[in-house]
């Protein structure tokens, strides 16, 4: 067994020896400092200012966010070959669908997050489009989770991805001679931006 710290075990013993109805007494300060974070791990949260302003960067909203919902839809949908053959990964049971429905759900309103003052990268230009795709690439995932329709499950799972990737295109830069190309430049000629 791990050793409890010994501020830990104090505040055991004052949590035991409260009779029942008495005011729980205020937690004591952790006496060592926490560690360090680790590389990787999500930037320090800044203190909570005022409603509606954005606390994590576009990159850990993508890391904890955008990332962890698509992969939980995606692992849920379509039809994958593998060593047994054609393998449909679309869930099987209520609970699987059920994260089907969250993932997708969290998506939708990840498009919202985007489009927040101060996390919207380019607000005249195609990044609100894009956000509004992933929210709509959601919305379909959803009705396609609370349908329980492998096919609609699997054309949303594209959905979600074209969005992704449309976005990708545009704002995480490429170097000039990058083979990945997009329609990018349609895009921004219709916002009224020249071609990059
Ligand atoms: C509206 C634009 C937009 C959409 C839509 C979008 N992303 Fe991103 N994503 C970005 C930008 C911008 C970055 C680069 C952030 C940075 O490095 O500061 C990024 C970075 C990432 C990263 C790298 C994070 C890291 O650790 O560096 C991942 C993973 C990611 N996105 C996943 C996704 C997935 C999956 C989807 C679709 C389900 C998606 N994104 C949709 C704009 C978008």
């Amino acid at each position: 067994m791990r050793h409890l710290p010994i501020v830990a075990v104090a505040a055991l013993a004052l949590a035991l020896a409260v009779p029942a109805g008495a005011q729980t007494p205020p937690a004591p300060r952790p006496v060592t400092a926490p560690a360090a974070a680790k590389p990787g791990t999500a930037q320090p949260i800044p203190p909570i200012l005022a409603p509606g302003r954005t606390l994590l960067s576009t990159k850990d909203v993508m890391r904890h966010i955008v990332n962890p919902a698509a992969e939980a839809f995606w692992a849920r949908s379509g039809i994958v070959d593998d060593a047994k053959g054609a393998n449909d990964r679309s869930p099987a049971d209520d609970a699987n669908w059920a994260i089907s429905l969250d993932s997708a759900a969290q998506l939708v309103e990840a498009g919202n997050l985007l489009q927040m003052e101060g996390r919207a990268r380019d607000p005249n230009g195609p990044w609100m489009k894009y956000a509004v795709q992933l929210t709509k690439a959601g919305v379909a995932g959803m009705a396609a989770a609370q349908a329980k329709d492998h096919e609609k499950t699997f054309d949303a799972g594209s959905a979600i991805y074209d969005a992704c990737y449309a976005c990708h295109g545009r704002y995480i830069p490429r170097p000039k001679d990058s083979l990945y190309k997009h329609d990018i430049d349609k895009d921004l000629e219709a916002a009224g931006q020249p071609k990059k």
